[in-house]
């Protein structure tokens, strides 16, 4: 069977609950009836009731940005995957690249969030991706092993069939830069490849591995019309209707 394309927004700390529904009216039906690809949009958890709620009953699946791996407890600051599911949450982006730099997320705590949300029944897309110095020093194939080994720690190939990749190089996040096809070609062969060594070749065929960085309506279609590459999480340009829109539907 072929992997079903997942089409991601990730708003990262942008939009009040105003503009987001602003955002999810004009923008439901610019893809009403695409059912080519899977939609979602990651928005900040303050968000998450506003678009959940004006999204009911479409073809857009919500999420969250990040969750807390613990049930509940004196967590200041975190959401859990409890009050995710609460307010018709299903999907949560783990081990994002701004998380592990600006929140010292590591490998060991991508690992527990996933589990946690795997037990959840919440999908989630675990994201990996070199910096541009591990890429000049010819180590983006260890960095994306080492980052796909880490996370999957314990993890079985049934409890990994939901699972979602997303390379998103850091290099190519926000900068305009834009991996070439052959790029992130390659690095999802890598990172395909370290899942089949950890869980055999049908889950690893069956993975769907998303690009992100600087996705842009105007170079969707050669990206995602790459056989490897079975969607894409977007940043910038996820942010306006009309753009992601034509992303979706590239
Ligand atoms: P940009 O599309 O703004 O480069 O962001 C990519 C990203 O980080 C998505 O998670």
């Amino acid at each position: 069977m072929p992997r079903k394309a997942l089409i991601a927004a990730n708003w990262k700390m942008f939009k009040t609950p105003a503009e987001a529904k602003a955002f999810v009216a004009a923008f439901l039906p610019l893809v009403a009836g695409h059912t080519r690809d899977e939609i979602a949009l990651f928005p900040s958890p303050v968000l998450l009731p506003a678009v959940i709620e004006a999204a009911k009953g479409s073809n857009v699946a919500i999420g969250a940005q990040n969750i807390h791996f613990a049930e509940e407890g004196a967590f200041t600051g975190e959401t859990s995957l409890n009050q995710l599911q609460a307010v018709g949450g299903t999907h949560t982006l783990i081990g994002h690249s701004e998380r592990r730099q600006y929140f010292a997320e590591t490998d060991e705590i991508v690992n527990k969030k996933l589990h946690a949300a795997l037990k959840h029944g919440i999908v989630p897309v675990v994201c990996v991706g070199e910096v541009l110095a591990d890429r000049e020093a010819g180590k983006t194939a260890d960095v994306l092993k080492t980052q796909i080994a880490g996370a999957f720690v314990g993890i079985t190939a049934e409890a990994a069939k939901p699972i979602v990749i997303a390379y998103e190089p850091v290099w190519a996040i926000g900068t305009g830069k834009t991996a070439t096809p052959e790029i992130a070609v390659d690095a999802h062969k890598i990172i395909r490849a370290e899942v089949a060594k950890l869980l055999g070749a049908e889950t690893a065929a069956n993975v769907r591995i998303l690009y992100g960085g600087s996705v842009k309506p105007d170079n969707a279609k050669t990206l995602l019309g790459q056989e490897e590459i079975d969607g894409a999480l977007v940043g910038g340009a996820s942010l306006k209707p009309d753009s992601f829109a034509a992303i979706v539907k590239y």
